[in-house]
């Protein structure tokens, strides 16, 4: 060994190397424990540990596999997605840990439901497309994505052929949507104050939609606006309506146009062509009129490792599945100066997202 090697083995070069490399191993045990509905047998069995039989017993998995199906616990347990404890009887059971408590699929958990997203994240359609990244990189096709390399077609075009993986990202799309409505509705309430009309633009099939009737029975008008083949067959109630139809055509008019996850999968050019729309949708500042915008200002949480690295890990999403792209507070400045908005506020902190207020 050269000076040079021994120092990258001093330093730890080859653990880094695999642990980062492996980290995939990650996210397939996670998909494997949502698989096997472990979050939901560890919370049926109230505040008492489960202890590896009887776990192993409820999924079930064969007594001869009892071993390996340990090891993956092991794992999870390092994760920190369950936590192990020394029960009355001697034995170690597991619990659920903050993060596998949103991953209970009843919704008697007081924490929303994250599994359909992780299912969706992991879905082999959009774990393919990373291969073709690099191959992407070097070509000169600035149109097409990753994602179009290796299907052959771009998502949205992808998800109307293919019903159940429309279905499955639907899913996903609603859990989390749910799952972040619970923290706005309460952290962010004043923003909603006094408003009669709301529509969802790329609302999908109503997850944020619902939370937000549910929430403020004063807005007498809640719709949701997305592709014909999302909305098609949803049944309108009397809190929601949905319009199937195109941002980049028309927006209906409302107080208040909200948008969650929508700018981050489009160019410049397109976001500045959806906002014109919402400001052409929506009454002045004076009379109530705002565009809500939940997304991520990348860089929000300054000295926060986890959250700047899931904004990275999104905005890399956005060039693999789509061609837009996770922007920091001077690229939304620039958008929303460009489509003519007058001033705006963010409010930080909401999870890995946050919330734009932008006034015309
Ligand atoms: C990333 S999903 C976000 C869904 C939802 N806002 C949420 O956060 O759960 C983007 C949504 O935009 C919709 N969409 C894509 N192109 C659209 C268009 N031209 N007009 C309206 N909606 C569109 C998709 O069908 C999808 O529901």
């Amino acid at each position: 060994m050269n000076d040079q090697e021994l120092h990258g083995y001093s330093q730890n070069a080859q653990p880094q190397l695999w642990n980062l490399l492996l980290s995939f191993i990650n996210s397939m045990s996670l998909k494997c424990a949502v698989e096997l509905g472990i979050p939901d047998i560890i919370h049926s069995h109230a505040q008492t540990p489960i202890n590896i039989t009887d776990l192993a017993a409820s999924i079930p998995i064969p007594p001869n596999k009892t071993s390996q199906f340990r090891r993956l616990m092991r794992l999870l347990v390092h994760s920190n997605v369950f936590s192990v404890h020394k029960r009355e009887d001697g034995d170690e059971g597991f619990l659920l840990t903050p993060m596998s408590r949103i991953l209970v699929t009843s919704n008697d958990n007081n924490g929303g439901n994250l599994s359909p997203f992780v299912s969706m994240m992991v879905d082999p359609s959009l774990v393919s497309p990373w291969h073709f990244l690099g191959q992407w990189l070097k070509g000169n096709d600035t149109q097409g994505t990753p994602f179009r390399m290796c299907h052959g077609e771009e998502m949205w075009d992808w998800a109307n052929k293919y019903p159940d993986f429309n279905k499955k990202f639907n899913m996903a799309m609603v859990c989390d949507s749910q799952y972040l409505m619970k923290i706005i509705v309460k952290k962010c309430a004043t923003a909603f104050e006094g408003k009669r009309s709301l529509i969802d633009v790329g609302g999908g099939t109503g997850g944020a939609a619902r939370s937000i009737a549910e929430a403020f029975p004063d807005i007498q008008e809640v719709s949701v606006l997305d592709l014909p083949h999302v909305v098609a067959g949803l049944p309108n109630d009397s809190r929601v309506k949905f319009v199937g139809g195109d941002m980049f055509h028309t927006i209906p008019p409302a107080d208040v146009v909200l948008l969650k996850a929508i700018f981050h999968g489009w160019n410049d050019e397109e976001c500045i062509k959806i906002l014109k729309n919402c400001k052409k949708a929506i009454p002045s500042k004076e009379e109530g009129g705002k565009v809500m915008i939940l997304d991520m200002v990348v860089n929000s949480a300054p000295g926060d490792h986890m959250i700047t690295e899931d904004q990275y890990f999104m905005d890399l999403m956005m060039i693999t599945y789509a061609r837009g792209l996770e922007r920091d507070e001077n690229e939304w400045k620039k958008l929303f100066k460009d489509a003519g908005f007058t001033s705006y506020k963010i409010t930080h902190g909401l999870g890995t997202s946050s919330l734009i207020e932008l006034y015309p």
